[in-house]
């Protein structure tokens, strides 16, 4: 059985009739830029092959109801005049939020039944997965006129106004607007994006992702720390957002230490975007962004203070098997890094995290190699 009938039968068996559709959304992993999309920066991210899928359709009875397929496989079901932020809360609140934002074209309710194979509080943007698969098939159903950036601000909104989770747009964007075989280039402020080319198996390459297994969420308090922080090096520079400071020279008149180093990552992280993407737009070997990966995370590590001792431990290990760069990925505080690894090298560098976590008493990580797949879709 496909991943649609699988949603679809589901639908049905839940809800007593069929869906109107299945729409499918990635998670995603960020090659760089990270901490700069609420600065106004720049990011690199690529669509997983992992989708969130959403079997959906209207209703004639006011209500809203919310199934998943993961968790206890409880309906979360509300009238849809009872719709706010906090209600329904959990994982039901990601779609409600979403149907939430077109109350006025939904007043006489939608069933949504969700399936997900995105890895949950890994880092890889299963929230995005879950907004976007929802937002796009809202759009298809009941407002056609909407755009993808539309749904970008429509999903964002969600997290931020519904959930409470104060992200950026790169997680919405990656998952709404990648395309398959390319990386993401995106500048936050301007909203242009170009597509990358991102053939990393031509040249005999493995991105490897490692999911350590501890978990994060961002409603909690260390994102919204940081964020509060960068607003507040930009308040004391005189600028409008980080993303308007060019070097880090300029950093020397913040006398707390704290908000400079802060102000330096996402200074260093911009630039490492731009150097990335200069990389991978001509005909250089793609190898050499390893080591600008790796510089990336001692930046989250030592100026952003957001990594963890199993993705330092992570990085250290591969690294030291051979890997050409790796880094944390994500908001951080736990969830995945990324490897940059000759294939040949991939299994060695696998078993050489994984002896490394056995020694430290860390849970088995689980890795996968991403290859770089397309955005949000109608599958059904
Ligand atoms: C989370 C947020 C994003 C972004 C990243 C860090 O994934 O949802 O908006 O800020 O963290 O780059």
């Amino acid at each position: 059985m496909s991943a649609a009938e699988r949603a679809a039968q589901a639908f049905a068996e839940r809800f007593g009739t069929a869906p109107e559709g299945v729409w499918a959304a990635p998670g995603r992993v960020n090659v760089i830029g990270e901490h700069t999309d609420y600065n106004d920066g720049f990011v690199l991210p690529v669509a997983l092959p992992h989708t969130t899928r959403a079997a959906v359709g209207r209703r004639t009875d006011g209500r809203l109801a919310l199934a998943s397929l993961q968790g206890d496989g409880a309906v979360v079901e509300l009238a849809m005049v009872e719709l706010g932020p906090g209600r329904p809360d959990g994982w039901a609140g990601y779609p409600a939020g979403v149907v939430d934002g077109l109350r006025d074209e939904l007043a006489d309710g939608v069933s949504v039944l969700v399936d997900t194979d995105v890895p949950v509080g890994a880092g890889l943007s299963s929230s995005a997965a879950l907004t976007c698969s929802v937002a796009l098939a809202l759009r298809d159903l009941v407002a056609p006129h909407l755009t993808r950036a539309d749904l970008v601000e429509l999903a964002r909104r969600s997290e931020n106004d519904f959930v409470g989770a104060p992200t950026g747009i790169l997680d919405q964007s990656a998952s709404l607007l990648c395309e398959a075989g390319h990386a993401l280039f995106l500048d936050t402020r301007s909203r242009t994006t170009e597509q990358v080319p991102l053939d990393l198996a031509a040249a005999a390459l493995e991105l490897l992702v490692v999911d350590t297994g501890t978990s994060h969420t961002h409603a909690d308090g260390g994102y919204g720390d940081r964020r509060r922080e960068c607003e507040e090096a930009a308040l004391r520079l005189g600028v409008p957002a980080l993303r308007d400071v060019a070097d880090v020279a300029a950093l020397r008149v913040l006398d707390d230490d704290v908000l400079r180093r802060r102000a330096r990552h996402i200074v260093t992280e911009n630039a490492r975007v731009l150097e990335i993407v200069r990389i991978l737009r001509g005909d250089a070997d793609p190898r050499s962004i390893g080591p600008v990966l790796s510089e990336g995370h001692v930046s989250l590590r030592d100026d952003f203070e957001i990594s963890t001792p199993e993705l330092d431990a992570c990085v250290a290990a591969a690294l030291a098997a051979g890997a050409h760069g790796a880094r944390m990925v994500g908001g951080g505080f736990g969830g995945s890094a990324v490897v940059l690894v000759d294939r040949d090298r991939a299994g060695a560098v696998a078993d050489a995290v994984r002896a490394r976590f056995a020694r430290e008493g860390y849970p088995a990580p689980r890795t996968f190699d991403v290859v770089p797949s397309e955005g949000a879709r109608r599958l059904a």
